[in-house]
């Protein structure tokens, strides 16, 4: 049993000029899960992921694979990482087998090990059957799980993926979430960039965000469900009523703490804006049974978390 697998990112900063592209990142995953590294477009995530694999210098810093320096000992420090990070489209006319044998030369993988790993990591990623068809005639989705497939060549224990659903088609999309999601089965450390929150949230078990260069968290994706409802962004559902709501029952809406505004959409049916997501609204409904107004049901749903996601990040409307 060797020690679990590890990446480490120590005040990691990457200046482009003017541009603090990365500020200080420090980061430490461990462990054999799936680490989804989440923000919007231009946050830094493929700064970082680049500086993680040497492919850009830092600025400030170091980063270290297993407790080894990517910066002092490239070579080392990367051979048991598989990297998806700006790849180069496989020449057309190669075959993935080809283009696969070609990697797994690179990658220094024994001759005799080439067909053994290539069909491994063919039936990873669902493209067996595609093995010796011409890569020119595949689509993008196809393509790119051939780009996930050489990054395994040389089975790495850890996996670095840069946003790999991206520009797919919604099908690509979810076929790519499902082999990424399959390969945390092989006690894999897989880290993997979107600015998708859904995407994230559908396949890792840990969830670091990123904006403006700074990491603004790094937990569990349960416990980052829970600090997003509670972010204070605000939801709106109706509030079905047994009967006209009277200025009584106005009154103790007004005064309610939690409800941010209402307006009577029917004479029964009342439109309810509140703070906060999911749990909010667990507390919303608490409030309006105890108000007595004659409330029998509650319909719609606390915001998206992608909608809160975007609030909290300061994208949203
Ligand atoms: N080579 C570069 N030269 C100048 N600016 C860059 C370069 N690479 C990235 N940036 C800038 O750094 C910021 C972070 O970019 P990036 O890491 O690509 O973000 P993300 O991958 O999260 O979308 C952006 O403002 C981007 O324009
Ligand atoms: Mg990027």
């Amino acid at each position: 049993m060797t020690s679990s697998s590890s990446i480490v990112m120590d005040g990691l900063t990457k200046r482009f000029g003017q541009l603090t592209a990365l500020d200080h990142l420090d980061l430490k995953l461990e462990g054999s899960k799936c680490v989804g590294f989440l923000g919007p477009n231009g946050a830094g995530k493929t700064t970082a992921l680049k500086l993680l694999s040497d492919m850009i210098f830092p600025t400030e810093g170091e980063c270290f694979i297993n407790g080894i320096s990517v910066q002092e000992e490239r070579k080392k420090a990367l051979a048991e990482v598989g990297l998806l990070i700006e790849t180069p489209e496989i020449y057309p006319s190669l075959t993935p087998r080809e283009a696969l044998g070609m990697i797994a030369d690179l990658r220094g993988v024994p001759h005799s090990e080439w067909n053994a790993r290539i069909e491994t990591v063919l039936s990873e990623v669902k493209m067996m059957e595609w093995a010796d068809k011409k890569v020119g005639s595949f689509s993008k989705g196809m393509k790119q799980r051939i780009n996930i497939a050489a990054s395994l060549v040389h089975d790495p224990e850890i996996v670095i993926l840069d946003e790999p659903a991206t520009g797919l088609d919604p099908r690509g999309m979810a076929e790519v979430r499902d082999i990424v999601r399959s390969l945390k089965k092989r006690n894999r450390l897989i880290f993997m960039s979107s600015h998708i929150l859904q995407e994230v949230t559908d396949v890792c078990d840990e969830i670091a965000l990123i904006d403006k260069g700074k990491l603004l968290l790094y937990d569990t994706l349960a416990n980052t469900i829970a600090r997003f409802s509670d972010a204070g962004a605000q939801s709106t559902v109706d509030a079905g009523l047994s009967r006209p709501l009277d200025s009584q029952g106005e009154g103790k809406l007004k005064t309610s703490g939690d409800i941010v505004s209402f307006e009577s959409v029917e004479p029964t049916r009342l439109r309810i804006t509140f703070k906060g997501g999911m749990k909010g609204q667990e507390k919303l409904l608490q409030s309006l049974v105890a108000m007595d107004i004659g409330i029998v049901s509650l319909s719609g749903r606390a915001n998206a978390l992608e909608d809160i996601y975007l609030q909290q990040i300061g994208r949203g409307d």
